[in-house]
């Protein structure tokens, strides 16, 4: 066992015991090794963790100046677009789960949807064979933006503070400048020929001259992106959908050969859904629900597990391990099979999340050997592009907490920059199964369920979770990393209510993959010792080693004397501040 005893401001290592707040944990018992030994952040009163120490201090100061935590995740989504362009966006969409100081549990769904113009063949060719690249760089790709319609709903549902005074941060950003980390300016100096190549002029701030790269401690400036966040600020989401902005999208659109129209961006909404809410044991877990598959995937991964001791056998020990492959196995072949959205097609939500379902899933489970993926339906390969989502979780004095997942889906989208407006558009539509049996770019393929129409939603595998113990507001979680993000979000959780991790321990932990198709499961190096790696190659099991890393959490854990602990991935910039 180790004693955390700390006030806020302090690191646990610089704590010694009797030194007033405390909590104890038992030292987590298992076989895998951690990413880092970065330690978490505590405070008493609210916490933001986000991708970007710029953004979490956004969100602290208005914390801080009595705003809620709706009003703080607000404030961090737009810093967010300006210092983390990346993933950040006015360009995007996203999710947001959320649960007040009452107990009351919201879903909001901001996802993009496809183009009027679109249709299910879009990206095939003549002899129906997927047009390589075409759902992923370029006009085509862009889905119908959320992000805006979201925040302003989110806003008006439950902030508190003025929408111009959530806004101004971000202006401020985008005006005066940020200063480049070193992660930022590495990115955009790796897309910098295909921004040229997409853009032509227009990427005037994202790119350099020719012979010149960004460089860590520059100051960034984004003008035409403070003017679009301006006029967000003084006409909310019709100071994106129509107007200004509106025209420059749509324009962008028809010079480079997109379709997204003016009736696309006046008719978008962003919806309020019913969120996923299930008990895992004493827990309850809220996330999620389509066109996410987060949410139901996360809670049948959970109670497949259920009845096994996982917290005796250990964390990343072969049982607990192989346990959680042939969960994963069965629940993304489900993913393929049943998830969409479900303003389309009939998803089984409730069916899929039930004890005799999963019962009789797990019919198949062999202890002694690996399952065949084959067996569970048929098999294709992957294609892996470093890709981009960002996750912000935020907790206030009252115990409101929000956790939002958004994303451009790959780095900087389809690398479009709306001309004039300055800001990337996603390539979202990719997420579509656009030709069944095809693999997208995370090597998820699917089926009717998920297959183009006009207006419809892109199935997603975002998973913005919140936790609560005895009903109680527990822990607030979520991460980028397409197809790898149910899994992160499964193994961190666990890693805290079974192995007895702090929540940065449970980050900086080292994890791994399965999706079914391939049938392989990937692991961070050295997640899994020697002996476990062992055993799980004797029961047939496909094991891949990877220098690519899981997972950018940003995560905060309410610890029962009520101090929060930030924690954000150690693999990232990600950076939690708290007061
Ligand atoms: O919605 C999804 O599942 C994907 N568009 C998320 C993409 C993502 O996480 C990329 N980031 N690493």
């Amino acid at each position: 066992m180790f004693l955390l005893s700390c006030k806020t401001g302090q690191k646990p290592s610089q704590i010694k015991s009797g030194d007033g707040l405390f909590q104890l944990f038992e030292e987590p018992v298992g076989r895998g090794t951690f990413y880092s030994d970065k330690e978490g952040v505590f405070a008493e009163k609210g916490m933001v963790a986000s991708a970007h120490v710029a953004a979490s201090k956004v969100g602290t100061e208005i914390l801080k100046s009595g705003g809620n935590a709706a009003d703080a995740a607000v404030a961090t989504f737009f810093a967010l677009a300006v210092v983390h362009p990346f993933a950040g966006n006015l360009g995007g969409g996203g999710f947001a789960v959320i649960r007040d100081s009452e107990g009351q549990k919201l879903a909001l769904d901001f996802r993009e949807k496809a183009p009027l113009k679109g249709h299910k063949d879009m990206y095939l060719d003549e002899s129906r064979d997927v047009i390589k690249g075409l759902s992923r760089l370029g006009h085509l790709a862009s889905g119908v933006p959320g992000s805006v319609a979201g925040m302003v709903e989110l806003h008006e549902k439950l902030g508190s503070k003025s929408w111009k005074q959530l806004l101004t941060p971000a202006i401020e950003l985008a005006e005066n400048g940020v200063k480049l980390t070193s992660g930022q300016a590495g990115g955009m100096n790796r897309y910098k020929s295909t921004f040229q190549k997409i853009n032509g002029a227009a990427t005037v701030y994202y790119v350099k001259g020719d012979s010149l790269e960004f460089a860590e401690g520059e100051v960034f400036i984004q003008k035409d992106l403070a003017e679009s966040l301006r006029r967000i600020r003084d006409s909310g989401a019709k100071g994106f959908y129509e107007g200004e902005t509106a025209n420059l999208l749509v324009a962008e659109m028809e010079k480079g050969g997109g379709i997204i129209s003016h009736e696309d961006l006046e008719t978008y909404d962003a919806v309020w859904r019913d969120a996923i809410a299930k008990k895992y044991k004493d827990y309850n877990i809220i996330s999620m629900p389509p066109p996410s598959s987060g949410g139901v995937a996360l809670v049948q991964l959970l109670r497949l597990v259920e009845p096994y001791p996982l917290k005796e056998w250990g964390w990343n020990s072969a049982n607990t391990t192989q346990l959680m492959i042939e969960a994963e196995r069965r629940v993304y072949a489900d993913r393929a099979k049943w998830l969409g959205d479900v303003d389309f097609v009939k998803v089984p939500i409730t069916e899929l999340m039930s004890y005799p379902y999963l019962e009789e899933r797990w019919a198949s489970f062999k202890e002694n050997k690996a399952s065949d993926s084959r067996e569970i339906s048929g098999g294709a390969v992957p294609f892996y592009e470093s890709d981009e989502t960002t996750h912000l979780s935020v907790v206030d004095k009252e115990g409101m907490a929000v956790s939002i997942t958004t994303t451009l889906n790959g780095a900087f989208g389809s690398k479009v920059v709306v001309d004039g407006a300055g800001f990337f558009m996603n390539n979202e539509m990719d997420d579509f199964s656009v030709k069944a049996g095809v693999p997208n770019m995370f090597g998820l393929i699917g089926n009717k369920a998920n297959e183009i129409q006009p207006g419809k939603r892109m199935l997603s595998s975002m998973t913005p979770t919140i936790v609560e113990k005895d009903d109680k507001l527990f822990m607030v979680l979520g991460t980028p990393g397409g197809s790898t993000i149910i899994t992160s979000v499964y193994q961190t959780l666990l890693n805290v209510i079974e192995h007895g991790m702090t929540m940065q321990q449970a980050v900086n932990a080292r994890k791994f993959h399965h999706q079914w198709l391939p049938d392989k499961t990937f692991i961070e190096k050295d997640a899994l010792d020697l002996e476990a790696l062992q055993v799980l190659l004797n029961k047939g099991y496909t094991i891949e080693s990877q220098t690519r890393t899981l997972g950018w959490m940003d995560c905060i854990l309410v610890h029962p004397n009520g101090m929060l602990e930030g924690a954000s991935d150690p693999r990232g910039e990600n950076t939690s501040v708290g007061y």
